[in-house]
């Protein structure tokens, strides 16, 4: 089942409907919840699984724990999330002239599908009470593009790299 989709993604990376293609393979995906759960070798703490990743596509299941907010970061590629278990809090922002405003957010559940244009710029928290595991799915090489991270508090933007990420975490004032 997950070998089918990364297989099915990796098809529709050389297609001009790629990202239709790719959202509707997720949607399927995640719509079989127990079928997928049991393919999916869980961690119960925070942990990113990458299944697949070359320059068209990167695949993988992120684990959240509930209790802490993430910080607002952008991508610079398609992406597309989708929900196994738990609920995913979403908080938007769009750019002005020199910092973030915040816009409306959006929570997702299991089997949900949520798209983000390269651009987007989010922040993520697992609801709760549960932990959140979520499909990610990127249409490039996640790990090598250069991305924007922004201060929890200020907004300030840099370049984002996995320790200051993590720097900016914070505990969570995110309720649904
Ligand atoms: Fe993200």
């Amino acid at each position: 089942m997950l070998d089918d989709f990364i297989a099915r993604c990796r098809a529709a990376t050389t297609t001009e409907t790629a990202l239709t293609d790719i959202r509707a393979a997720l949607g399927e995906l995640v719509a079989d919840r127990a079928a997928l759960a049991d393919q999916l070798e869980l961690h119960g703490a925070d942990v990113d699984q990458v299944f697949h990743e070359d320059d068209r596509l990167t695949i993988m299941l992120c684990e959240t724990s509930p209790g802490t907010d993430q910080p607002p970061h952008d991508h610079q590629l398609h992406t597309m999330i989708g929900i196994v278990d738990g609920a995913e809090v979403h908080r938007f922002f769009h750019r002005t002239d020199t910092d973030l405003a915040p816009t409306k957010g959006r929570t997702i559940g299991p089997g949900e599908v949520l798209s983000m244009t390269p651009d987007a710029v989010h922040a993520i928290a697992a609801l709760g009470p549960e932990q959140c595991r979520a499909i990610h799915v990127y249409l490039g090489s996640i790990s090598t593009v250069e991305r924007s991270l922004f201060h929890p508090e200020t907004f300030t933007e840099e370049p984002l790299s996995i320790e200051r990420y993590t720097e900016f975490i914070r505990p969570t004032s995110t309720s649904a």
